[in-house]
This record gives C-alpha cells, sequence and structure tokens, in this order.
C-alpha cells in the first residue's frame, strides 16, 4: 500500500551505513515498524541487515556485530502492509541469488499472480511480502541482460498498483537504479555523490540540489551522475529544485505539523484505502475472502470505538444500514461491557482503532469474544493488538498517523466502513450489482473533492479561525450524517486549542441547547444537501434562523450552489456536490482546518496537546 516508508540511496566516495541511516533517521516521522539497509562492500559483495522495530535496533544490531561497509547503499524504513512487522518481512528484499537488493513503497496489486509465475519456475521466497516478487523479477531480468536498468524497464512494465522501487546488484557497485509510479522519489545531486530519498528530508543534510522524478520513470544514479527515462526508455527532462526547507522542518516533510501535513493527506488516506479493494466497480476486500457465510448469518451490527472513531462509527452505522438492512448500534467501547449487552454468535461487533492498541476498545472486543459474537477490526496499524485479538480484519491506508488530534484516520475509517457495508450489503442481496457500483463510483470521486475543499477553502477557513482566536466557546450543529461531525468537529476543536466546545443533534436544540445561545456565540452548522433531502435542509434552515435570530455569529457548511444558507450565514465554507450518505467526508475537513487553524493561532502545539497521549492504552 502506498504507505509513508522511508527510502534512502546512496551512491558516491563516502561509506554509505552511515548515511544511510542518519537519512532514514530523519524520515523517522513517517512512522514505522523496521528497517534495514544493504551495501555493496568494497571486496564486491552486498551485505544487508534489517530489523522489526526502531531504527535504534538497527544501530545496536550494527554496532554489536558490524556489517562491512561500502560506498553503495540502499535503506529503507516499513510501515507493514502486506505482513506483519518482522525481520523477515523488513526491507531490503533479495533476488533468490542473494546479489540484487530491493527496497519498496507503495503495493503491487497483482504482486499474488507474479507470485505464482515465478513458484511455477522454481524460485522460492523468504518473506510474504509483495516486495519479494520484485526483487525476484529484477534479479531474474539482470541474469538475462546484465542491465539493471533494462531489467527495470521490463518489470515496472508488468507490475500494476503504486510504487516506488530501489534496487542495486554487487556486480555494478556504484550504481542504484529506481523506479516510481504514484509513490513519491526524489533525487539528490551532490559534489560527485548522488542520493535518492523517498522525500528530501533522505538527503537535505548533504545537499540543497534536487531533481524530481515525474511519474513511470526510471532514475540511475552513479557518482558521476544521474540519468533519466521513461519506462519505454527514452531520456527525460527532470525539474531541478533547491529545498527551502531546513532539515528540521524536513522531518515534518516541511509541514508546520505532522496534523497539516495528515489533514493534506485526507485525500490520499481515502484512495489509499479503497487501492486495492475495487475490480470492475465490484468492492473485493481480500481479507474478507471466505466469511461469506459469516456475514450472510448475522442479524446485528454493534460498533465499539472510542472518541473520534466512534464518531466514525456513527457516520458509517447509517450506510451500513441502507446498505445491509443489518440492524446497527455504535457504543463507546468503555460503555459496552459494562453494560450486559445482548450479544451472541449472530451479532457482529466492529471495532475501529487507529492505533490498534486502545485499551477500552481491545477490552469489549475481548468480551465481545468471550460472549461469543464475531469479531471485525478496522485498523490503522497493521499487528496491532486489536485485529490480532479479532476474527477478521479491515485494515485503513492512512499511513502513520502522527499528530494526537486524529484526522486522515477519521476519513479512512468512514471508507473502511463503508466498503464494508457494499461488501456485506452484496452478500446479503440488499444492493444490486448497479446499485453497489453506483456507491464505489461516489466514493471514488472522494478524494479529488477532498483535494477541491483543501485547495478551495484552506486560506479562507485559516483566515477567519485566527479573528476567533479568544473564542471561549463554540458550538457545532448538525443533523443525520452531519450529527457525528458535529460531534467530530467539537472533539478536534476541544483537544487541541483547549476551547470549550459542545456538537449536538441540530434537532436538539429547541430542548435545551438554545438556551448557551447569546450574541457573538460561534455555532458552526452543517447543512445536508437541499438536492437530496429537502426537508432535512428546511429544517436545518430554521435552526440557523433560530440561532442567529438570539445573536449567533454562525459558520455553516454546505454544498456549493445552496443559497439557501446566504441570508443567515456569516462564514460559508463550501463543499462540493455529493450523494448525502458521503458528504461528511467533505462536510469534516473544514473543522479539521479550523481546529488546527485556531489552536496555532492560540499558539499551541497542535501535535503534541497537553494531558494527551496518542493511543490510550490504559482503562
Ligand atoms: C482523536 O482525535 C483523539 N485523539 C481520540 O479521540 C482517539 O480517536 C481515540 O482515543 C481512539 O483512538 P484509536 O483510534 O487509536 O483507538
Amino acid at each position: 500500500m502506498v504507505a509513508m516508508c522511508g527510502i534512502v540511496g546512496y551512491v558516491g566516495p563516502r561509506p554509505s551505513q552511515a548515511i544511510l541511516i542518519s537519512g532514514l533517521a530523519r524520515l523517522e516521522y513517517r512512522g514505522y515498524d523496521s528497517a534495514g539497509i544493504a551495501v555493496i562492500d568494497a571486496d564486491g559483495h552486498l551485505g544487508l541487515r534489517k530489523r522489526a522495530g526502531k531504527l535504534q535496533v538497527l544501530r545496536d544490531d550494527l554496532a554489536t556485530h558490524p556489517m562491512a561497509d561500502g560506498t553503495t547503499g540502499i535503506g529503507h524504513t516499513r510501515w507493514a502492509t502486506h505482513g506483519g512487522p518482522s525481520d523477515a518481512n523488513a526491507h531490503p528484499h533479495l533476488a533468490d541469488d542473494g546479489k540484487l537488493a530491493v527496497i519498496h513503497n507503495g503495493i503491487i496489486e497483482n504482486f499474488a499472480e507474479l507470485k505464482d509465475e515465478l513458484l511455477g519456475q522454481g524460485f522460492t521466497f523468504r518473506s510474504e511480502t509483495d516486495t519479494e516478487v520484485a526483487a525476484v523479477l529484477l534479479g531474474r531480468e539482470f541474469a538475462a541482460s546484465g542491465d539493471l536498468v533494462a531489467a527495470f524497464r521490463t518489470v515496472a512494465a508488468r507490475l500494476e498498483g503504486a510504487f516506488t522501487l530501489l534496487a542495486m546488484h554487487q556486480e555494478r557497485p556504484g550504481l542504484v537504479v529506481g523506479a516510481r509510479r504514484n509513490s513519491p522519489l526524489v533525487i539528490g545531486l551532490g559534489e560527485g555523490e548522488n542520493f535518492l530519498g523517498s522525500d528530501v528530508a533522505a538527503f537535505v543534510e548533504h545537499t540543497r540540489n534536487a531533481l524530481a522524478i515525474g511519474q513511470d520513470q526510471i532514475v540511475a544514479i552513479t557518482p558521476a551522475g544521474v540519468s533519466v527515462t521513461d519506462f519505454a526508455g527514452n531520456a527525460v527532462d527532470v525539474e531541478p529544485f533547491e529545498v527551502v526547507w531546513d532539515a528540521s522542518a524536513a522531518e515534518k516533510g516541511g509541514w508546520s505539523s505532522f496534523m497539516a501535513k495528515e489533514v493534506s493527506e485526507e485525500p490520499e488516506a481515502v484512495a489509499n484505502t479503497i487501492r486495492g479493494r475495487v475490480h470492475d466497480d465490484a468492492v473485493v476486500i481480500p481479507e474478507l475472502s471466505g466469511m461469506d457465510e459469516l456475514f450472510a448469518g448475522i442479524h446485528r451490527i454493534i460498533i465499539v470505538a472510542c472518541g473520534t472513531a466512534a464518531y466514525a462509527g456513527m457516520v458509517g452505522k447509517y450506510a451500513l444500514e441502507q446498505w445491509t438492512r443489518v440492524p446497527v448500534d455504535v457504543e463507546l467501547a468503555h460503555e459496552f461491557r459494562y453494560r450486559d449487552p445482548v450479544i451472541g454468535e449472530d451479532t457482529l461487533v466492529v471495532s475501529i482503532s487507529q492505533s490498534g492498541e486502545t485499551m477500552d476498545t481491545l477490552m469489549a472486543v475481548k468480551y465481545a469474544r468471550e460472549h461469543g459474537a464475531k469479531t471485525l477490526s478496522i485498523c490503522n496499524t497493521q499487528g496491532a493488538t486489536i485485529p490480532r485479538e479479532s476474527d477478521a480484519i479491515v485494515y485503513t491506508h492512512a499511513g502513520p498517523e502522527v499528530a494526537v488530534a486524529s484526522t486522515k484516520a477519521f476519513v479512512a475509517q468512514i471508507t473502511a466502513l463503508y466498503l464494508l457495508a457494499l461488501h456485506v450489503g452484496r452478500i446479503r442481496g440488499v444492493l444490486s450489482a448497479a446499485e453497489s457500483a453506483a456507491h464505489v463510483h461516489e466514493l471514488q470521486g472522494i478524494p479529488g473533492k477532498i483535494s477541491r475543499v483543501l485547495a478551495e477553502e484552506q486560506a479562507h477557513i485559516e483566515q477567519f479561525s485566527h479573528w476567533m482566536a479568544d473564542t471561549q466557546s463554540v458550538l457545532f450543529l448538525g443533523r443525520h450524517v452531519g450529527y457525528p461531525i458535529a460531534l467530530e468537529g467539537a472533539l478536534k476543536l476541544k483537544e487541541i486549542s483547549y476551547i470549550h466546545a459542545e456538537g449536538f443533534a441540530a434537532g436538539e436544540l429547541k430542548h435545551g441547547p438554545i438556551a448557551l445561545i447569546e450574541p457573538g456565540q460561534p455555532v458552526f452548522v452543517i447543512v445536508p444537501s437541499p438536492r437530496e433531502s429537502a426537508e432535512l435542509h428546511r429544517k436545518v434552515i430554521s435552526n440557523i434562523q433560530e440561532v442567529r435570530a438570539r445573536g449567533a455569529r454562525v459558520i455553516v457548511v454546505a454544498e456549493e450552489g445552496d443559497a439557501a444558507v446566504l441570508p443567515f450565514a456569516d462564514e460559508v465554507l463550501r463543499i462540493p456536490l455529493a450523494a448525502p450518505l458521503f458528504e461528511p467526508l467533505l462536510a469534516v475537513v473544514p473543522l479539521h482546518i479550523f481546529a488546527m487553524g485556531l489552536a496555532t493561532a492560540k499558539g499551541l502545539d497542535v501535535d503534541q496537546p497537553r494531558n494527551l497521549a496518542k493511543s490510550v492504552t490504559v482503562e
């Protein structure tokens, strides 16, 4: 999966081990669970060392068991997708003759059929990764031609999916070759030495002169120079640029905070969670193959989660019920197991957890299993405890989420729930293939629509969030699928700006909360589409009038072209048109931006808010 692995390559006069390790250290912000390097030493031998765990584990291993150094090397930090974190699954991976090493960022979607082809030719494999298939293919092609660039061209033409690949062969010291498709790779230009990296942080301490490689291109670096060709072998011009970040900024990929970086990744978090799970407009979730009977037999779904993950579950409930007709309840994990719930083998308990380590959620999953329910984990962290405790797993592929405030994982969790709902809806015969395909198309359009919200509204939101810096409290209103988004917007604001905020169902306004409204009180309102839910739209407009009549400052999130909000809104944040169930994936983005903007305006650390931990591993 196009996770956020770290990649470093070096050729030049200097020993490469230290350069590779320090490059990987600057990429640690990307999050990872194993690390490794390969080096061609002075005797022309390819040496390899890789360890599960953090970079320090690899450093310690190299300190106690030194590996011969050399001036040609590649290094990698892996965020596990295919195959959990382990020494065997860590990169680099070797061709079967051990003379060629490969590192990879991304997913090779057709690796299973390629692996079958190679197994049929007698090749053997040491790991369960898709990467090793590329290593064996490259080794086979190099053995035939002796030309590593030509080998890359042949292999790259056969790979489907997204990848950045680097390789080197011990018979070609001083040469590292890379290829990219839908995954980052940049070149660092030194004096008599050259670098490759998944981003400039890999080499910014050595050079700020860089080249960006385009889609479907192959790069060969030697100490003397760099050549870039397309997959057909034609030379291409690449754009030089100077790296303007300093090394510390590069730790966050140039972003002011991890949260800013992760909000910017919301489109790809959705895209990557979909990737590899739609074929011919139909949802295919490989992790759930062979479980049709389980899904056909359930009579109830209970979603258990905490915080933001619970709000994702509240959004997912609407789609699950509409597309599967199975009753769905969403429960806070820490409440679930103390209420003596009525569950059994016809109950599917779906846990949602970015970290996969939240103790409240883990204990709820264990309780569910002890009481006979089937369990399915939606998780963003490969090999985490909650997935390991579950009968089934659907991983989100948001990539590592470092900021305490969950943003890209939230939209990825909703995406995973929608894929699950479509999958189960088809199994239970509730959705026709055409109906499912229509929802799939809507979902596939979401990444581009989120990108539009980021491009068109970010500056506007950051601007007015600054004039709200002294706000004492903010209210968030929403109806239907907008209600969980109101809750999420309030939580995001609370946890990083320390401002009291409350989200509630707009219909509740007259049942109490309207007493809170006084002149100047900021109120966010998530407005449903008038095209599809005229009655809900009309009711929310009247809610806006009620709070405006009492002096509230109203900020609305409404779809493009909805003019009914204009007379009553102090600020209008626009989202692209989308089917009602998909609007939450768009409406939440302005609220994430707003929380970040207000916290920044208050001079707070948006990544590490006070009192909070990224994963609450205690009850
Ligand atoms: C979200 O911004 C918060 N950091 C928190 O509510 C979080 O969603 C909750 O603790 C659940 O974490 P999990 O997804 O790792 O289980």
